[in-house]
């Protein structure tokens, strides 16, 4: 059951509803009050009229849960090292389910009213009518505005679909193919003829230059200090996931040609694929991003299992200037899986995301508390920052407004995740200018981050008041590099960009961390914001330099310490060893 308890109930449109009266004792169910609206059609999206007559419609109903802080204090016990009793100390599923229980009244208040009305339209206060996309085609059953009665607010978190748009066929996804890029002409053997070239100054990484323009596995175990390290936790015990949406399916026939050219050692080397509400693995069609996510994360966590989830559906999706098709993900279908599996992998690499505007923000709001459960349960979620500095399309609100703004990402901007950001070159490492960074207009900023964060606006000053939310969550909290990857796809080198290479290179590296953990009999590192803003930060490379142009601007500055470029930095596994 989802977070906040979703109810799901099944309830015709069209029809006219058969009358039934209120009892005395029932509440007011016809005073009702507004939920969500929207002024105008979504961009987009044009009205094509009622649907037929009886079509149905499968609403969710997300329950708010009774306590309501309940379920992130126990995160954060559980993941702040500055509570050494309870640090480390994950939850179990029944644990979670436990925290977000809804109030005892609430599902027989539900019940009661949804016994009251068997009609949408009638139940919500909404009118149903088929929407189509001009771009993509797809047609999408929704309201432009939907109500609840007064003695429900405080009971239903939100209702799905409502105000939401949404269509299953369009994708983005945060990688980008380089049209003319370089790639590598040679494999693992010529990498250890440049690697004994390589400099060696200083604490300087030992990596080899063709690294500024090429990226194999090979030039990140270097660069992240991970080459010397050998897995040691007992089979099976530790596992790293990446979760796939859009059709997009990982090639087991790709990832033996890439180990074979860039990880010989790891050849052998094969994946689990786990298929997630009608999510198909089409192994003659291989995805891009997938290949690339499946790919550097053996690469580099080799041989710690891997896991791929395919994901099927779509979720609810509201357009704006910048993202014109459908492009969220079905986060709830995969999260109502795998917060049901009483074993998850400690480590999920996500590189999915959209602009947080277009996801309404009661769906964005039940999403974020779905992974702070999975937080709580032990597992790190890593997630990519986005490609397209402080904003890509025309940077304005779609609110009506259209005032000019810097655009966040979600699900980036989650509190509860680990965002990754980009970075690119080597001796030194510096921000790669597409990473996406900034501050959220949904999510407070949350104590993990305060004085950092702070600190860093403090010298911001007064440049670009106005673009960006102050007193939002910063992201991305760490980076990696996002250039010139050199992806198999369809049996070729496809060199991609993007920070969808950077969250599978960073999740890798915190599996290793955990592969240590764990065959030390320790806990893993679940939920790492805390720790990572703390303890953590000593393991990490700072990058201070390079910046995120966008919406006309030149963007923030990687400086010293904590950015909206690159977060605190990037990873040092052997200086992150000695802290975990
Ligand atoms: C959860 O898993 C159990 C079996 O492990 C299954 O019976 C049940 O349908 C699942 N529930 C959901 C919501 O997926
Ligand atoms: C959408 O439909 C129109 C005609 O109704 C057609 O011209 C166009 O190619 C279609 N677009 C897509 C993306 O299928
Ligand atoms: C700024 O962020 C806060 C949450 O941190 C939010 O409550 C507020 O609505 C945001 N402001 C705007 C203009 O979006
Ligand atoms: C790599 O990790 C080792 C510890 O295993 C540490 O001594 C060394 O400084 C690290 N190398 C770099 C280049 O940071």
């Amino acid at each position: 059951m989802l977070n906040y308890h979703w109810l799901s109930v099944l309830s015709v449109i069209a029809v006219v509803p058969f009358g039934s009266l209120a009892t005395p004792l029932a509440p007011r169910w016809d005073d009702m009050r507004v939920k969500h609206n929207w002024n105008t059609v979504p961009q987009n999206w044009e009205c094509q009229g009622h649907p037929p007559d009886g079509t149905t419609l499968d609403l969710r109903i997300a329950l708010k849960p009774h306590r309501e802080d309940a379920l992130i204090d126990a995160l954060y016990e559980v993941s702040n090292p500055k509570h050494p009793s309870a640090y480390g100390a994950h939850l179990s599923k029944e644990q979670v389910a436990e925290l977000v229980a809804p109030h005892p009244d609430s599902f027989a208040l539900v019940n009661s009213w949804l016994e009251h009305h068997n009609q949408a339209n009638a139940l919500l206060g909404a009118s149903y009518q088929l929407y189509r996309h001009s771009e993509t085609n797809t047609t999408a059953l929704r309201t432009l505005g939907y109500a609840l009665p007064v003695s429900l607010h405080q009971h239903v978190q939100t209702v799905a679909p409502t105000t939401y748009f949404g269509s299953p066929n369009a994708q983005r996804q945060t990688s980008r193919v380089r049209l003319g890029a370089p790639t590598l002409p040679f494999g693992d053997h010529a990498f250890q003829a440049e690697l004994a070239k390589a400099p060696t100054s200083g604490e300087a990484a030992k990596v080899p230059s063709s690294c500024a323009s090429t990226i194999t596995p090979s030039c990140l175990r270097a660069l992240y200090n991970t080459s010397s390290y050998t897995p040691a936790a007992p089979a099976g015990t530790n596992l790293l996931g990446i979760a796939g949406y859009l059709e997009q399916y990982a090639s087991q026939a790709d990832l033996t040609t890439f180990l074979k050219k860039f990880r010989s050692d790891a050849a052998r080397a094969t994946f689990q694929v786990v298929q997630v509400n009608g999510g198909g693995n089409d192994q003659s069609n291989p995805g891009g991003e997938a290949n690339l996510d499946i790919q550097f994360a053996e690469g580099i966590s080799y041989p710690t299992p891997n896991i791929y989830y395919s994901t099927g559906g779509s979720p609810p999706y509201t357009p704006d200037v910048n993202t014109n098709s459908n492009t969220n993900e079905p986060y709830l279908d995969w999260l109502n899986f795998i917060l049901n599996q009483t074993t998850i992998p400690q480590v999920i690499s996500t590189s999915y995301g959209d602009d947080e505007q277009t996801v309404p923000r009661d769906y964005a709001l039940s999403v974020c508390n779905l992974f702070a459960k999975l937080g709580a349960r032990g597992v790190s979620l890593l997630f990519s920052s986005g490609d397209f500095g402080v904003g890509g399309g025309s940077c304005q609100t779609n609110d009506g407004t259209a005032k000019e703004q810097f655009l966040p990402t979600f699900p980036a901007s989650c509190p509860w995740v680990t965002t990754v950001g980009g970075t690119t070159s080597v001796n030194p490492e510096v921000a790669a200018s597409l990473s996406t960074g900034g501050f959220s207009n949904y999510f407070a900023r949350p104590d993990y981050q305060d004085s950092t964060v702070s600190h860093y606006l403090s010298n911001l000053g007064s440049q670009y008041s106005g673009l960006y939310n102050a007193s939002g969550r910063g992201f991305p909290d760490i980076s990696a590099q996002a250039q010139n990857f050199q992806v198999i796809v369809g049996g070729s080198v496809q060199p991609t960009d993007g920070t969808s290479c950077s969250s599978p290179t960073a999740a890798a590296v915190i599996s290793l961390l955990n592969d240590y953990l764990i065959s030390h009999g320790k806990s893993p590192l679940g939920f790492l914001n805390p720790w990572l803003y703390s303890k953590g930060v000593a393991g990490l490379n700072d990058i201070t330099s390079g910046s995120n142009p966008g919406c006309g601007t030149n963007g923030f500055s990687a400086v010293t310490g904590w950015d909206p470029v690159t977060g605190l930095g990037t990873p040092d596994f052997g200086k992150l060893q000695a802290l975990v």
